[in-house]
């Protein structure tokens, strides 16, 4: 299929790679997984790729072998990479390499609750002990600094009242299920992440709010 070659870094249960997978390959979705890369052998993400017939590598990520990284990319001609749960930092020269064409999916609103150790639970135990009331997933543009390069969408999601981070996660788990397929549907049709911000500034998909967000107004 002609369309955008999608590379994704996956290192846990990979259930954003599958989002990307289910649609991957669709006519009117414009793009394809080409390539899944994992640093754990045992990554659910990796099983998932397989299931779904993608190529798979892993690597060390160790920040010692960007050269394979970087020629795994190459070979699978990528034109965009998808940092889907990988817990490790990508070594400069690939940031680099993929400048404008890398992006990440991180489970709060950014620029808040996000930086080095902001994974995980961690992330939505801080967004629970801050009292926020609203939460969700942010796609943006992966640069040197952990969590920090421009944001391209945004998902509100309403942190309830008898949240847990467990029950808070599993909210902004289904909402990053819808965002990330949206954002590189988008992003093969308009080519780059600066036309996606130009044709659409504050990108959310619509309707832009899942169920949960109706339910949290009524209460
Ligand atoms: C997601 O919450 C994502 O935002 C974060 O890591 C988690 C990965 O989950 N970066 P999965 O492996 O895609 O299920």
């Amino acid at each position: 299929m002609a369309g955008l070659r999608v590379a994704v870094l996956a290192s846990g249960g990979g259930s954003n790679l599958q989002a990307l997978l289910d649609h991957s390959g669709d006519p009117g979705a414009g793009f394809e997984v080409v390539l899944v890369i994992s640093n754990k052998p045992d990554a659910g993400a990796l099983a998932r790729a397989r299931r779904a017939g993608a190529r798979v590598e892993t690597i060390r990520g160790d920040g010692q072998d960007q050269e394979r990284l970087l020629s795994l990319l190459a070979e699978a001609g990528a034109d965009l990479v998808v940092l889907a749960g990988y817990l490790k930092l990508v070594p400069q020269e690939v940031v680099g390499a993929y400048r404008g064409r890398m992006i990440n999916i991180h489970p709060a609103l950014l620029p808040a609750f996000g930086g080095p150790g902001m994974y995980g639970h961690r992330v939505h135990e801080a967004v629970l002990a801050s009292g926020a009331r609203v939460s969700g997933p942010t796609v943006h543009v992966v640069d040197e600094i952990y969590d920090h390069g421009a944001v391209l969408a945004q998902w509100p999601v309403p942190v309830l009242r008898d949240d847990t981070a467990e029950t808070l996660a599993a909210r902004i788990l289904e909402a990053e299920h819808r965002l990330l397929p949206a954002v590189v549907r988008a992003w093969a049709k308009c080519g780059s992440a600066s036309a996606l911000s130009l044709a659409a500034p504050s990108f959310v998909p619509s309707p832009s709010l899942p169920p949960t967000f109706d339910d949290a107004l009524a209460g």
